[in-house]
């Protein structure tokens, strides 16, 4: 049966994800914060992309994630998933949006469901969130946890350093234990020992999606700006794929002595 409004293709389900996880095929996961990067990334084959809050850092030039907002973020959400048909859209929930109690985190995620049209939205923290995850999974909405290094809460861990190491493991640990009991489907672990991050992706079912936390994950994350070379001063857990930074400049230069040479427009760009 023809029907104008059916999908052009099925996206990425979490149940997916799952399966790859027992068949212990890897996958990424990339951050894209608008349409025209969601088309490049979905067209190579990106099954995940993360609208990460780090578009306070990346995108929308704030000094890190903390200032952004929910306002902030919709456009930007519903942006990825009109550029994408293939990709599981995943939100971060900006900081403020949900720490208050279950009935914020609902609001916040039914406003990213009705509003920007994502499939599933990510929460950083462990324990002290697990009403939030319950509320919202209750309601429908996936989640994918986060824990480790938690951007959010850079200043009360006193900057952006490896956590969990020694005896701090297992309480990452617990909360990783706590966080697949509640039902995420997916957890990222950030800047954490590379043999934590082995252990608990051997003990969960859950994929975990790592970045700088060692090979041995289910999958991994980057920020795209810096995968692509963007980021002046990429972190140490990111690897430059390519230099796109020092390839827009060289396009720029080009343009520009082209136009002082009165070599741009040529016959091509000039009408008549
Ligand atoms: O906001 C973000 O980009 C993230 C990833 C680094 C996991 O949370």
């Amino acid at each position: 049966m023809s029907n104008q409004n059916s999908p052009v293709a099925a996206r990425v389900s979490i149940s997916q994800l799952a399966a790859w996880k027992k068949r212990g095929e890897k996958w990424v996961m990339l951050t894209s914060y608008e349409s025209m990067t969601a088309d490049i990334f979905d067209k190579a084959g990106i099954p995940v992309l993360l609208v990460g809050d780090s578009a306070g850092n990346n995108f929308l030039g704030e000094e890190n994630t903390i200032p952004v907002t929910v306002d902030e973020m919709i456009p930007l959400a519903r942006a990825v998933v009109r550029g994408s048909e293939r990709a599981l859209v995943v939100v971060d929930f900006p900081f403020g949006s949900y720490e208050s109690g279950p009935e914020a985190a609902l609001a916040t995620g039914i406003r990213f469901f009705k509003e920007s049209k994502v499939q599933a939205v990510k929460l950083e923290g462990g324990s002290k969130i697990l009403p939030q995850v319950r509320a919202l999974i209750a309601a429908g909405i996936p989640v994918m946890g986060h824990l480790g290094l938690t951007p959010q809460s850079v200043h009360a861990l006193g900057g952006f350093k490896v956590q969990g190491r020694g005896a701090d493991g297992e309480r990452i640990k617990a909360e990783a234990r706590a966080l697949a009991a509640a039902g995420v489907f997916a957890l990222v672990l950030e800047l954490v020992p590379a043999e934590l991050a082995q252990e608990i992706t051997a003990e969960l079912a859950i994929p975990i999606i790592g970045i700088g936390a060692g090979p041995q994950c289910d999958a991994q994350v980057l920020v795209w700006t810096d995968l692509m070379g963007m980021t002046a001063g990429a972190p140490k857990l990111a690897k430059a794929y390519r230099n796109l930074r020092e390839e827009m400049t060289g396009a720029i230069h080009e343009w520009s002595a082209d136009v002082a040479a009165g070599l741009f427009p040529d016959s091509e760009q000039t009408f008549h």
